[in-house]
């Protein structure tokens, strides 16, 4: 976290043509404050845009395709629909005052230009803001070229950055006018003046001056201004690089394959070898961050390390030269290969929170991962076993159209029939089923269990029938649902997987209870949930509970249904879950409507129809009866206005607000903020806890005593019932973003400063 510095002109230029265009880039060279000074104009700019200001990072999009993926993840989309990427984001933002901010386009800048012009064409209402070292060159696109900083603000700069090298440093008489010199060798480029200003570790400002001087001086024989600025940079970053160890060098190219962080245990598995030995690699990791190569991060409460693109770029083109990118690409790929193949079994556990809070932060080295898979001859079958591992991910963060995509993509490459292709076909099946996609579906299923059977595979046959099954029941096909849940439940048994069973379980249940075989239904209902509980298994039992919810409900228990769904949607917290809460909320409105609060059950049904909607999905086939019956009971005893009014209202529910009307006994005011059960005190400390920071950094962010800070940590988690501060920070986001849907996260501005 590192403070801001002067452009007041460059924001106020920025402002105004952000007033006056649809889209506006920001060029310059490298390292010049491109991405800083949009994180500030977005910040500063907020206000004007109620539908939200979002951030789409770049950098780690490697593979073109994946641009619309990734500007869907950071709208945070949960569509679930097969429509294609683009035609959602579209809808998504149809009417909608937003201002998308696309971070560092010229990795994929045909792409970005052709996804502004679409957008600005389609989205009156949308404002994009760029940033890139070269323009879009699209109609209608303002571009403000970033200059280098002016002297005063280079040293200002320079002397902020100093301070946290050497405390107390200020700058005085011959001091001052050396850092004036070096501002002005490195033109002013904000990323050359803060690798220059960590190396006051070691040398004195005038000493700096000295070597830079030897070193420009060598370069341009004398003459300065011959060197362009973005030499400028280079240079220094050459110069950074030369006094790396020779291991800090090593380490900085082999971490250049990373896309957008790394964890230490990454690093000292992938970056360790030849040269640097696992042990090591903790007090090289070190040294880098001292010369502010790595940037030290948290995220979700891990600590990550972060190289700046351009110093990024530097390292790849290292590796390339040392002969080591292919190497460390598999090694990169091995890593992540083998922490979604321990993901997978551990998915439905006590740890689920945190693997699913930490496949969120890895997203972006999954994909290269995946890419690498599909990009290197003979690595498809690699890649298959990954994107089928990550089954349960793909699902659980409506990243349906993607994970098929990977899976499609891989399963062309490699055709060999193996076991990962056939439980891949399966996985592929499964994800169409639930986009209700029957007509893909079909074929892969059938492919993938002849596959299956004639490897005598039991356990992707199990799994073959339950996903069958499944797209029985949401088809409605009933009796056939039953047969098949119940074999592959059977099957599961036998292979001894619990828990696979129990999730073949609460679908046949669900067959079962609208089969009418109630006392059936119910006994496997609670059969299911026993398992979850006995694994310490969060997010499956929320499903569980919400359709065990809706059979006691068709047996005439309104009010054990309605105690089943708020249990499920309190534990869909950590998950941001809104599949899971739209059906809580849909079954709700059903007993809602059956008690006569009418007027309730409107709000209630609006509320979930712009859910559903914001989902891409229609109601799964074996709810949609329900759904009609009740918006036409309601419609028929209330007025005309009245019903339109409530729906009208319930529409306008934002996301946290809708919890509190569902979970909420009495009708009154929705549209009253969440109560939060933390104190302002607790809230303000539990937003620092989502920023990552440790109880030692809010201590001092707050100027209160550690001890303190840690017992209202404490505090926290125990009235959230929760054990892990990654748990708080996934329900810090789940809040703000249902409150307000603006997602800007300055990697480096203070977090009290914006607070
Ligand atoms: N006005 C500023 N105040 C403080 N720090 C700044 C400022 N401008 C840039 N920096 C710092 O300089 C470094 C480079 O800035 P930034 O990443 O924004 O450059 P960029 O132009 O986006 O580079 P690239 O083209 O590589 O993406 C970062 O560490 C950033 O925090
Ligand atoms: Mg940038």
């Amino acid at each position: 976290m590192t403070s801001f510095v002067g452009r007041r002109r460059e924001l106020a230029e920025a402002r105004r043509l952000l007033s006056a265009a649809r889209v506006v880039t920001l060029t310059g060279v490298g390292g010049v404050g491109k991405t800083r000074l949009a994180m500030r104009l977005a910040d500063e700019v907020r206000r004007a845009f109620p539908a939200g200001v979002w951030l789409v990072d770049l950098t780690a999009v490697e593979t073109p395709e994946l641009l619309v993926h990734a500007v869907g993840e950071a709208l945070e989309i949960q569509d679930r629909s097969a429509r294609p990427a683009l035609q959602v984001l579209v809808e998504n933002l149809r009417g909608k005052q937003a201002l998308l901010l696309l971070d560092n386009c010229e990795h994929v800048i045909s792409e970005c230009a052709e996804l502004a012009d679409r957008l600005v064409r389609h989205l009156p209402d949308l404002r994009i803001l760029a940033t890139s070292r070269q323009t879009l060159g699209i109609a209608g696109e303002q571009v403000l070229h970033v200059p280098t900083l002016p002297s005063d603000e280079a040293v200002q700069l320079f002397a902020e950055r100093a301070q946290t090298v050497l405390r107390g440093f200020t700058l005085t008489g011959a001091d001052r006018r050396s850092v004036e010199l070096i501002c002005a060798r490195l033109d002013g480029i904000p990323l050359a003046i803060e690798l220059a200003s960590a190396r006051l570790r070691v040398l004195s400002p005038a000493q700096v001056l000295e070597r830079l001087d030897d070193r420009f001086g060598l370069l341009t024989t004398g003459s300065r201004t011959a060197l362009p600025r973005r030499q400028t940079l280079r240079e220094m970053i050459g110069w950074s690089h030369a006094l790396c160890t020779k291991q800090e060098q090593l380490l900085w190219a082999r971490a250049s394959v990373f896309a957008d962080g790394i964890e230490l245990e990454a690093a000292e598995e992938v970056c360790s070898g030849d040269g640097i030995s696992p042990e090591e690699v903790i007090d090289v990791v070190t040294g880098l961050v001292d010369k502010s190569i790595l940037i030290r991060e948290e995220h979700a409460h891990r600590v990550r390390y972060r190289l700046l693109e351009t110093i990024k770029q530097y390292g790849r083109e290292r590796l390339r030269e040392l002969g080591q990118e292919e190497e460390l690409r598999r090694r990169h790929r091995d890593w992540f290969h083998r922490l979604v193949a321990r993901a997978e079994p551990e998915w439905f556990g006590p740890g689920q929170a945190e693997w699913f809070a930490l496949l969120r932060v890895e997203q972006g080295n999954i994909r290269v991962a995946l890419d690498f898979c599909v990009t290197e001859r003979h690595e498809a079958r690699s890649g298959l076993s990954m994107a089928a591992a990550l089954c349960y991910y793909w699902i659980a963060t409506s990243s349906l159209r993607e994970g098929r995509r990977w899976l499609d993509l891989l399963l062309s490459l490699d055709t060999a029939p193996t076991a990962v292709r056939a439980k891949a076909l399966i996985v592929d099946a499964r994800l169409a089923i639930l986009q209700s996609d029957f007509a893909s579906a079909g074929p892969v299923l059938r492919d993938g269990r002849a596959l299956a059977g004639r490897l005598d595979d039991a356990r992707t046959l199990a799994m073959s029938m339950h996903v069958e099954g499944l797209g029985a029941l949401i088809d409605q096909d009933l009796p056939r649902a039953v047969i098949l849940l119940g074999t592959s439940c059977k099957r599961y048994e036998h292979l001894g997987d619990r828990m696979s069973a129990a999730i073949s379980q609460m679908y046949l249940a669900t067959a079962q209870s609208y089969l009418g075989d109630h006392d059936q239904a119910a006994a496997l209902f609670d059969d299911c949930v026993a398992v979850c509980d006995a694994h310490g298994e969060l997010w499956f039992k929320s499903y569980a509970l919400c359709v065990s919810g809706i059979a006691a409900w068709r047996v005439g228990d309104a009010s054990g249904a309605h105690a089943l769904q708020l249990e499920s949607i309190r534990l869909k917290r950590p998950f941001n879950d809104r599949l899971g809460l739209a059906m809580c909320v849909e079954v709700m409105a059903w007993i809602t409507a059956e008690q006569g609060e009418n007027e309730r059950a409107a709000r209630l049904l609006g509320a979930v129809a712009n859910l559903w909607k914001s989902i891409g999905g229609p109601l799964f086939g074996y709810l949609t009866d329900h759904h009609a019956r009740c918006e036409e009971a309601v419609r028929r005893a209330l007025p005309a206005r009245t019903f339109d009014d409530a729906v009208h209202k319930g529409a306008g529910l934002s996301l946290a607000a809708l919890i509190e009307l569902a979970l909420r006994e009495d009708a009154a005011a929705p549209e009253a903020a969440e109560p939060s059960p933390l104190t302002r005190r607790e809230a303000e400390i539990a937003e620092l806890v989502a920023r990552g920071m440790s109880n030692k950094e809010i201590a001092a962010a707050l100027v209160i005593a550690q001890r303190t800070a840690e017992a209202h940590v404490e505090h926290i988690l125990a009235k959230l019932g929760f054990k892990s501060r990654a748990q708080i920070a996934v329900w810090m986001s789940e809040r703000s973003r249902a409150q307000r849907p603006i997602s800007v996260h300055d990697r480096t501005d203070p977090p009290v400063a914006t607070a």
